[in-house]
């Protein structure tokens, strides 16, 4: 069995009303677009192509470089999900497969080992089309019907064309489908638009395929997969969704979250073990934490490494590609920027560290702050091992200070430092009874 994708992603999201497209809206701090993507990568098509619409040709470049594997198909005019589909059929690679699947870039959350379950079943039952359902907890849900007769499914109703008796149906459809690749392409052309939309529904199909005696079912999976985000509630839904399973997946793995709810991850946040994150914590994309490493509450860290045993916050903030070796502490009111901090290093409190790279041992007093901007342009402040940097001190780069030298509190430092020096500015108290 050979098998395609096609992926929706060119609708036009007007319910997000919002200026950027729809699919690449976020959920756990990555496109929704992309978890699709992901998920398409995992189940090894021979060919997928993605259905996108002129406003996401900006993005194509950034899609191609990150999924290489992936064909682009244009849909023109925003005329329905049907009508998509077809455009896909542009490309007639997809016609050589066996089976389409077709996914909808705003359902991000489905997993690999439903749909492979749903497509051995597919398979098993040599089944012409099998649609992907659910059972939302709210029945006033936006989602089309299943109107199935004696255990057969006969079709899909849409939220805009249901009676008041089909309303009352639990069993939706989450929009994902397999079909047998030629019955797919055959039909799609009867579909017609005449609806209170206007749209070419993709839905329509059900009933075009049931008519003429194909073999139709439908497969039950879990609402929390197939949720769909049409607009910011949905979305909000989604995300909360998101971290929930994020949160239940962390505490299987041994990580101690001491307020789970509180606590917020990545798609592809990694944490290694005996790792103990108290309340009130982000963690954006690119984040990977060691093991025995201890976050404390309201830090905010992204695109970070912090090593094994490191203890960060409470109130830290780690970005752009900081790097944090073992053992080491970064305290309340500090921030880490694009720096490499080695092993045994103690920055503790209310420190800026930006374009900096600090070698082991080195201890950063409270309130120093790497002056690495001069207004044009980012400089880089270096300081080796085993030095004391006075509380205080503005390091104006670019500067080197060299290993076990000890700068005085209160020193602005504008010059290189020599090894094992010892640096401050001499500058005399003045003390007077008042008059
Ligand atoms: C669709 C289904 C509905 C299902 C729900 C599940 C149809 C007609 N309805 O409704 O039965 O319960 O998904 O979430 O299919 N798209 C295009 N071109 C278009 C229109 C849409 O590429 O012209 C894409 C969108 O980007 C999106 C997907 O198709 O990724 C679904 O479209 P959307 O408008 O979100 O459909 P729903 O109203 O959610
Ligand atoms: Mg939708």
């Amino acid at each position: 069995m050979s098998l395609s994708i096609i992926i929706l992603a060119a609708g036009q999201g007007l319910r997000m009303n919002s200026t950027q497209p729809k699919v690449l809206n976020c959920v756990g701090g990555y496109p929704m677009l992309y978890h699709v993507l992901d998920l398409s990568y995992k189940l090894k098509p021979v060919f997928t192509t993605l259905v996108i619409s002129s406003k996401l040709d900006g993005y194509k470049s950034k899609i191609n470089k990150k999924y290489p594997k992936i064909n682009f198909s244009y849909q023109k005019k925003q005329l329905g999900t049907a009508n998509a589909v077809l455009a896909a059929f542009s490309n007639k690679k997809i016609l050589q497969t066996d089976v389409t699947l077709i996914l909808y870039a705003d359902t991000p959350l489905v997993t690999y080992e439903t749909l492979s379950k749903a497509l051995k079943n597919f398979n098993k039952d040599n089944l012409d089309m099998q649609v992907l359902s659910m059972k939302p907890n709210d029945i006033e849900n936006s989602y089309g019907r299943l109107i199935i007769k004696n255990g057969k499914l006969k079709k899909i109703v849409e939220k805009v064309e249901l009676n008041s008796e089909q309303k009352k149906i639990d069993i939706c459809n989450s929009g994902i489908m397999f079909l047998k690749t030629k019955y797919l392409y055959d039909k799609l052309k009867k579909i017609s638009n005449n609806n209170k939309k206007k749209e070419y529904f993709l839905t329509d199909l059900v009933e075009l395929f049931s008519n003429e005696n194909f073999k139709l079912s439908y497969f039950e999976g879990i609402y929390e997969e197939f949720m769909g985000a049409n607009d910011k509630k949905d979305l909000a839904r989604l995300e909360a969704q998101f971290q929930d399973s994020m949160r239940s997946n962390f505490l299987k793995k041994g990580v101690t979250l001491i307020d789970p709810e509180s606590v917020y991850f990545s798609k592809d946040t990694k944490i290694g073990k005996d790792v103990v994150i108290h309340p009130n914590v982000f963690i954006g994309p690119g984040v990977v934490i060691g093991d025995g490493v201890e976050v404390k509450s309201f830090s905010h860290l992204e695109n970070s490494q912090i090593d094994n045993f490191s203890i960060i916050g409470p109130f830290a903030r780690l970005r752009d590609e900081a790097v944090i070796r073992e053992n080491s502490k970064i305290g309340n009111f500090v921030e880490i920027k694009k720096s490499k901090i080695d092993k045994n290093v103690k920055i503790s409190h209310l420190s800026y560290v930006g374009d900096a790279e600090i070698k082991e041992n080195t201890n950063i007093g409270a309130g120093t702050i790497t002056c690495n901007y001069d207004g044009k342009k980012k400089n880089k402040t270096f300081i080796g091992e085993n030095c004391f940097i006075g509380s205080n001190s503005s390091l104006i780069a670019p500067i080197k200070i060299q290993k076990n030298s000890t700068i005085g509190a209160g020193t602005v430092i504008d010059k290189n430092v020599k090894e094992e020096s010892v640096v401050y500015r001499k500058s005399e108290l003045i003390k007077k009874v008042k008059k």
